[in-house]
């Protein structure tokens, strides 16, 4: 086994990573990461899905590969540019709600809602409004974040903060979490019903 993906690509994933890359946007979720997204997308038939920093869409339309007719998901960002690469190519997807919004504005007004699948891939979810979003995750729901290991890009003091993250999200008595030494560092956390 090696890490190499040989599998089929969501259809919009070519097109969008192309426009991704002419943008110049840094921060793309990676293809492994995104296979991992697809899959666990898989596991909550009818299920509510949020994606909290769509970017371009790329994990997006993983997600959307994954989860079946009867399944919806809210994807937010508040970078129209980005937000419109995602709109062009995968607009029409009536499963699909594409959101401009700030995160905090967009949490604190959405608090009522719950979802049975959170990818927190900003700051709100993941360093911000953690504890708020993790209110919204139902039962048996998942929470995934990725980039928990060192990135180039990251700035000064930024592993300090995915150090007190990581000690957050294992001390919580709601979630079992799963930390995967992979891709970019994975942490999966399963809301527990107790
Ligand atoms: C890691 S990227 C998301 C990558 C994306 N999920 C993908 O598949 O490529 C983080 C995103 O958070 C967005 N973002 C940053 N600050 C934000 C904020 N305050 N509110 C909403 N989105 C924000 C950025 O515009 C960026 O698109």
């Amino acid at each position: 086994m090696n890490n190499i993906t040989q599998q089929v690509l969501p259809p919009a994933y070519r097109a969008i990573a192309e426009e991704t890359e002419r943008q110049g946007f840094t921060m793309p979720s990676e293809v492994q990461t995104c296979t991992l997204l697809r899959a666990l997308a898989a596991s909550k038939p009818a299920g509510n899905f949020l994606e909290l920093g769509t970017g371009s869409g790329l994990a997006t339309s993983w997600i959307l590969d994954g989860m079946d007719k009867h399944s919806s998901l809210i994807s937010f960002d508040n970078d129209e540019t980005l937000l419109n690469i995602a709109r062009n190519h995968l607009g029409k997807d009536p499963r699909l709600t594409l959101e401009l919004a700030d995160g905090a504005d967009w949490v604190t007004s959405n608090s009522t809602k719950s979802f049975d699948y959170i990818f927190a891939d900003t700051w709100h979810g993941k360093y911000l409004l953690l504890d708020e979003v993790l209110a919204m995750l139902r039962p048996g729901g998942l929470y995934i974040v990725d980039d928990m290991l060192p990135q180039a890009n990251w700035p000064e003091g930024h592993q300090e903060k995915a150090i007190a993250l990581i000690e957050r999200l294992e001390g919580r008595q709601d979630l079992w979490v799963v930390k995967q030494h992979w891709a970019s560092g994975i942490i999966i956390g399963v809301k527990r019903d107790r």
